[in-house]
């Protein structure tokens, strides 16, 4: 893993939007987004410059069960706020939140293996969380329905009116999914990352903590602020 420890967010945005340039740079077109606050400031980084991604297809992590691509709070909405309106790919898959599992779930694992991902980045959760794929959940799994656990619609309270508004459940890419990407960049901010970011470094590689799988990927960068750093 390569760890690129940064300042503050603003520093990471560049250092994000400095390795999507190099991926254009060098040939990349399947580009796999992930939501959550984290990645913001690359994407604005982004969408200030003068990258294009017309002719490039992006594949995003997941989606809430249940949420219309319309609610404020769902990762479609949100992706097209802070991306897609700005900086438009030729095609932006995010899961349907408001299809049947069963076929949402073939329907994303057929668009990604008929695209697949050069560059994906990730957030990580309080838990060790990537996309939605709680601990426990298999290495080998693929695009499934996932149960969020408490701690996660806890941390995600933050953005809905109350806690029993956050859906309790999710279309994820499994983690094997994300492993399949040639190369990945894992971003996190803050002290409340910093026991998660540690473990995913320095501890054993278990189905316990989701992102510790990636001390197995071939080509990680990690960009962290000081504060989720802190424990390394
Ligand atoms: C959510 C998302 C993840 C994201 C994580 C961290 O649960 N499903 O993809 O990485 O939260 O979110 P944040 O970046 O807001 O801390």
């Amino acid at each position: 893993m390569k760890i690129n420890i940064v300042k503050d967010s603003k520093a990471a945005g560049q250092a994000g939007y400095e390795l999507f340039k190099e991926q254009l740079e060098n040939g990349s077109t399947v580009f796999g987004l992930a939501t959550g606050s984290t990645p913001i400031s690359t994407y604005d980084a982004i969408t200030a410059s003068d990258l294009d991604f017309s002719n490039c297809i992006s594949i995003n992590l997941d989606e809430y069960a249940g949420l219309p691509d319309t609610h404020e709070q769902s990762y479609r909405y949100s992706m097209n706020q802070h991306f897609f309106s700005k900086k438009p790919f030729k095609e932006s898959y995010v899961p349907n939140g408001m299809n049947d599992a069963d076929a949402e779930i073939v329907r994303y694992e057929k668009i990604i293996a008929e695209n697949p991902v050069d560059f994906q980045i990730l957030g990580l959760g309080q838990n060790g969380h990537i996309g939605f794929n709680e601990p426990g959940t298999a290495f080998d799994s693929r695009t499934h329905k996932v149960t969020l656990t408490e701690s996660t619609i806890a941390a995600n309270a933050r953005f809905f009116d109350n806690e029993n508004d956050v859906p309790k459940f999710a279309y994820s890419m499994g983690i094997g999914t994300i492993m399949d990407a040639k190369s990945i960049l894992l971003e996190a901010f803050g002290e409340n990352k910093a026991e998660a970011v540690q473990k995913m470094v320095e501890g054993p590689v278990t189905e316990d903590l989701p992102a510790s799988i990636l001390q197995r990927h071939p080509n990680v960068t990690l960009i962290l602020d000081e504060a989720a750093a802190s424990k390394l």
